[in-house]
Order: C-alpha cells, then sequence, then structure tokens
C-alpha cells in the first residue's frame, strides 16, 4: 500500500498513519502508535507555555508574600523597638512628671491619619525661657536658628500596604495608652505593642472592651472601671475584611 503523503506537519490520517509505519515503528505494537501527532503552529520552546502559565502566578505570589515579610517584619513593629533618638526628649517627664496633654504636641492627631511629631517652635515654646544653656537642648537651639527641622528617628512604621487612621479611632474611644502603652513613663520610646495584622484583628473583633468616653483618649491612667455610671460604649463596626486595611 503507497505511503500517503501528509499535506503538513500536522496532517493527520488516522487509517494511513497506522499502515505507513516506517521501520523503526515496525518493533513498537500498533497501541503505542496512537499518538496522534500535534500540530506544529508555534515553535516547540512555547509548547510549555501552559506550564509556565501555572507556575509563573504561584511563583510571583510567592514572591510577593516574602517580599511583604521580610519588609514589613522590621524592628518598627516588634514590641521593645526603641531606637535612639537625636534628642534626649523623655515623655516620662513631660507628659508623666509635667503633666503636658499628648495633644499638645501631636496637635491633629484627633483630625487626621497620622500624628505629627512637633515641630521645634513647640519645644522653644517652653526652651526658649527654661532649661535655656543646657548641653541636652543643643540639637534643639541649632535647629532653631538654621531652620533644619530635627531628625527624629521613627518609632512606629506600618508598611505601605496597610492603611491605618488616627481621627477614626480616636473618635470612636481608642485611647492611646490601649495602642501605645504607658508613653509617660517611657524616658525613650518603645513600641509597647506588636503592630502586626493579627493585633489590629484582635481588637477589631471585639472593640467594646477597648473603649472609653473621648474626654478621655489621653489619660494614660485610665481603666475600664473609671467609666462614669451610665456611661455606653458607642456602637462601633471595625473593618474584618480585607479591603478595610488593605486599599
Ligand atoms: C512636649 C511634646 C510632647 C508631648 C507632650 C508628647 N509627645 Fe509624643 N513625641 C514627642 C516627640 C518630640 C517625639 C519624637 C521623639 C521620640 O520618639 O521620642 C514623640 C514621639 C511619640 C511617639 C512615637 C512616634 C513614632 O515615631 O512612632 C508616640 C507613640 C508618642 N509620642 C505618643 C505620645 C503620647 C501618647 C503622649 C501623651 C501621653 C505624648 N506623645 C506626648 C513630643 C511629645
Ligand atoms: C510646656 C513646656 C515644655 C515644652 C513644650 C517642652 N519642654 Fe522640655 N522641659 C520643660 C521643662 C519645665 C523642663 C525641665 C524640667 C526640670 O526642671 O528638670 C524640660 C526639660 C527638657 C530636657 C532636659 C534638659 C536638661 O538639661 O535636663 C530636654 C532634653 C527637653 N526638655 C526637650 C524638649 C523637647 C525636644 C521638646 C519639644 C519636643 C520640649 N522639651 C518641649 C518644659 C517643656
Ligand atoms: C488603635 C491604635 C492606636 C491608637 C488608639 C493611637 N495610636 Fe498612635 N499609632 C498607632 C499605629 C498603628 C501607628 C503607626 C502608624 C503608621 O506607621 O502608619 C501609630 C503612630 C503614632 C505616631 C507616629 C506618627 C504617625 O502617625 O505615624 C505618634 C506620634 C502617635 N502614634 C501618637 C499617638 C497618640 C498621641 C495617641 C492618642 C491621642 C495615639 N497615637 C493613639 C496606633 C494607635
Ligand atoms: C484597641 C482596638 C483597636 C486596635 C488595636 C485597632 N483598631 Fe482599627 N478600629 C477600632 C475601632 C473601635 C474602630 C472604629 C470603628 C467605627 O467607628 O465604627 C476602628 C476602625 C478602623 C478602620 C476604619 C476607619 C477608617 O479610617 O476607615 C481602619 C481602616 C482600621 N481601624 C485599621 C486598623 C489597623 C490597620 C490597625 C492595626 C495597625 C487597627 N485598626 C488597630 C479599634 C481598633
Ligand atoms: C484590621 C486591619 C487589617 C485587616 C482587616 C487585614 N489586614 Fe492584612 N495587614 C494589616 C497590617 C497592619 C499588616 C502589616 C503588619 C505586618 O506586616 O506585620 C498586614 C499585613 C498583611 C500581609 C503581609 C504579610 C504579613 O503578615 O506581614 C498580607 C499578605 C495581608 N496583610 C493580607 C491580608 C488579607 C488577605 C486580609 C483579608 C483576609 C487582610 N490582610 C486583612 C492589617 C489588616
Amino acid at each position: 500500500m503507497p505511503r500517503v503523503p501528509y499535506k503538513c506537519a500536522g496532517f493527520v490520517d488516522p487509517v494511513h498513519l497506522v499502515s505507513s509505519r516506517s521501520a523503526a515503528d515496525k518493533s513498537l505494537p500498533p497501541w503505542r502508535l496512537r499518538k496522534i501527532p500535534r500540530m506544529q503552529l508555534f515553535p516547540r520552546a512555547l509548547n510549555k507555555l501552559g506550564l509556565v502559565l501555572a507556575v509563573v502566578p504561584n511563583v510571583v505570589l510567592v514572591v510577593i508574600v516574602f517580599l511583604f515579610w521580610y519588609y514589613a517584619s522590621p524592628k518598627n513593629l516588634q514590641v521593645g523597638y526603641a531606637p535612639l533618638q537625636p534628642v534626649a526628649y523623655s515623655h516620662r517627664l513631660h507628659a508623666g512628671e509635667l503633666g503636658i496633654d499628648c495633644r499638645y504636641c501631636h496637635a491633629n492627631i484627633e483630625r487626621s491619619a497620622h500624628a505629627m511629631i512637633p515641630a521645634t517652635q513647640t519645644c522653644m515654646g517652653c526652651h526658649s525661657l527654661v532649661k535655656t544653656e543646657s548641653p541636652k537642648l543643643k540639637v534643639i537651639r541649632d535647629s532653631w536658628k538654621t531652620g533644619e527641622p530635627v531628625e527624629w528617628v521613627k518609632v512606629h512604621k506600618l508598611p505601605e500596604h496597610a492603611y491605618f487612621n488616627h481621627s477614626a479611632h480616636l473618635a470612636a474611644g481608642v485611647g492611646c495608652s490601649t495602642c501605645h502603652g504607658r508613653i509617660d513613663q517611657m524616658d525613650i520610646v518603645r513600641l509597647d505593642k506588636p503592630i502586626s495584622m493579627g493585633w489590629c484583628l484582635e481588637c477589631h473583633r471585639d472593640p467594646t472592651k477597648n473603649l472609653r468616653p473621648t474626654d478621655q483618649i489621653t489619660n494614660m491612667n485610665w481603666q475600664p472601671d473609671m467609666a462614669p455610671a451610665g456611661w455606653q460604649p458607642p456602637k462601633v463596626n471595625p473593618p474584618t475584611n480585607c479591603s478595610g486595611c488593605h486599599r
């Protein structure tokens, strides 16, 4: 029987395929010949494309998660992190002993997402009169003269992909000490809570016990039993869905 020439690489005639076995094929049993040649439309390397398409997104995902983990776990999220500051400014002295309210220095906090670190001017309001010659305040005086801001080292720092807003929490009645601990007893600010997703969610799932009257948010001595008789915590609904915090 004459061998039918294939019209193109992909042309398959099952009948002739079986009957036109080449010499090498003859050694194979007929069922091994059932393998019908595939059309070679694309270069051979592209046959792996399907595999690549299936694997690449997973690899990318693993890399992204790893990068998050790597960059999101710096010291700024770990309990105990307490970097040295350019000035030996003490919260224990100013917020504790002198009793200056947090909002005197972190002024905008009830209206914005971020708390600002006070400008040199805020310090000079007192320190142009108090301890004017103190060597501990030289950096502040220099900054005042040159106009160059003091380079305070950030203690808390969430990764970019997580959204946090102070004003929303303060308006609901979550106090500074609930998240930052006894700042008024710290000479050097130290991370008091693990600023992790689990920590945020723990409160978001059951926030009520962490709420207090909004005129008490900066009270560092606050205890739940100090709530005035008849005070009811407001109804709140913090997000627990991913897009609530990852926008
Ligand atoms: C006299 C001004 C002043 C007062 C009052 C004050 N702070 Fe600060 N605060 C600062 C300065 C300056 C820094 C930056 C240097 C540092 O971290 O110690 C700072 C830093 C912080 C930080 C760390 C910021 C970061 O980098 O993550 C927290 C948290 C904080 N203050 C909370 C409070 C709380 C809570 C109160 C009230 C109990 C308070 N502060 C009162 C001046 C003040
Ligand atoms: C409301 C007034 C007030 C403000 C605002 C204020 N301080 Fe003070 N600070 C004081 C007083 C009062 C003392 C001295 C307490 C004492 O007698 O030991 C002091 C002491 C200090 C000392 C210790 C000085 C020494 O020689 O012992 C440093 C450092 C200091 N302040 C830094 C700052 C910085 C930085 C800021 C701004 C972020 C600031 N203070 C804002 C009132 C203030
Ligand atoms: C619900 C928890 C929570 C409460 C309540 C809270 N903070 Fe914060 N605070 C944070 C977190 C989280 C960060 C880190 C934010 C970031 O890196 O974006 C932070 C950061 C800060 C910073 C550094 C500047 C900034 O905004 O990144 C200061 C200063 C600060 N807080 C002061 C305060 C003061 C003062 C109060 C009370 C009036 C307060 N916080 C209440 C959780 C809280
Ligand atoms: C101690 C309790 C507590 C902790 C800790 C806490 N939250 Fe909240 N969160 C609340 C409450 C209460 C609200 C207000 C909900 C309302 O007003 O209905 C809120 C609201 C929010 C909102 C919605 C308000 C807005 O600005 O859109 C976001 C986003 C949010 N929290 C993010 C975070 C993140 C991120 C963390 C951790 C870094 C965190 N929260 C830690 C209690 C907490
Ligand atoms: C209440 C706020 C909040 C909610 C809701 C939330 N996250 Fe997060 N998430 C955070 C914060 C804050 C961080 C950064 C803290 C850290 O990296 O430890 C974070 C970090 C992450 C990271 C980085 C990996 C890591 O552990 O650091 C991934 C991935 C992530 N979140 C995914 C999700 C997914 C998926 C959901 C929904 C099921 C979700 N998040 C819901 C606050 C939240």
